[in-house]
């Protein structure tokens, strides 16, 4: 398997002295689905940074389809078209007066006409149901809002690696779950997902693997179903058991299904082992 991010014995601290990452090593399997959790100021959104190269981290190394990050700005020009990162705050993403330029800007840095670009941007503002504000100021919307328009700005430019810091936060229901379909939508295409969020049934439901992060070191990196089999593991790194893990042992424990039954990731699947 073909691991399309890695980082080699990564440590990173702000200007301030703060110490964000401690001798992180992972490996991102391309075309898998990947979450990085952990609690409040754990360093996820740090590490995020580090892996399109707008952190540069004090010791450790980044490598992007095994070749070293090179920090030259036109390395970094190339490695940040083939990885998208939507920030959490939709304000340190979005710079451009309009709606439409913000969502063009990329596309047009990347060398496409105003014609190419106009016909991206008219595909995902539909997807992402932000035809109405493309006229608009980006100052006059709110952070929902905001948040759609950022997304839109990096999802446009389909980059090999998308990594997403908590897609779904400020978003209501029904435009998270447009959202959700999106990135499902971008790993059927064979795209490499890597996104935080502190949504425990979406982490089950949706990640092939988890990374996850305490106080800047990382406290397990596998498969997700192993992670929340693990009661001692979440309580360490301050997590919460999915309510469908623990219909899961409950029905085990009732004899209801059997010991080795498969470990459900929905409430779908749960209704099929009872079934
Ligand atoms: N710009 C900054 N300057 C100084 N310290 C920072 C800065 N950004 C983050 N930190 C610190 O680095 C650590 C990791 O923060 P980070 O934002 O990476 O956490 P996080 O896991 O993304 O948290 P959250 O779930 O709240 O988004 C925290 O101790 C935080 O206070
Ligand atoms: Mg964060």
């Amino acid at each position: 398997m073909d691991y399309i991010i890695k980082t080699q014995g990564l440590n990173y601290s702000y200007h301030n002295g703060q110490r964000a990452l401690f001798d992180v090593n992972i490996a991102i399997k391309q075309g898998e689905k990947t979450a990085v959790i952990g609690s409040n100021g754990s360093g996820k959104s740090t590490l995020f940074l580090c892996l399109n190269g707008i952190n540069k981290p004090q010791n450790g190394k980044v490598f992007f389809k095994g070749k070293e990050v090179d920090y030259s700005s036109k390395g970094l020009l190339n490695l940040r078209q083939s990885v998208g990162i939507v920030f959490q705050n939709p304000d340190d993403m979005i710079f451009s007066s309009s709606v439409r330029q913000d969502i063009a800007f990329g596309l047009l840095n990347m060398g496409f006409s105003n014609i190419q670009a106009e016909e991206k941007i008219k595909s995902i503002s539909k997807f992402l149901n932000l035809e109405s504000l493309l006229h608009k100021p980006v100052h006059d919307l709110s952070g929902g809002e905001k948040k759609r328009v950022s997304l839109a700005g990096v999802m446009v430019m389909e980059p090999e690696v998308i990594i997403l810091d908590e897609p779904g936060a400020y978003l209501d229901t029904l435009n998270a779950k447009t959202v959700y379909k999106i990135i499902d939508s971008l790993s059927q295409k064979g795209k490499t997902v890597i996104i935080s969020s502190h949504n425990m049934d979406f982490v089950l439901n949706w990640a092939d693997s988890v990374i996850v992060l305490k106080d800047g070191k990382v406290v397990f990196n596998g498969k997700t179903e192993s992670l929340f089999l693990n009661n001692e593991l979440l309580n360490f790194a301050g997590l919460d058991e999915p309510p469908i893990i623990k219909t899961y042992k409950t029905l085990i424990n009732k004899g209801i299904i059997p010991k080795n039954s498969p470990v459900p990731k929905n409430i779908t699947d749960i209704e099929m082992l009872i079934k």
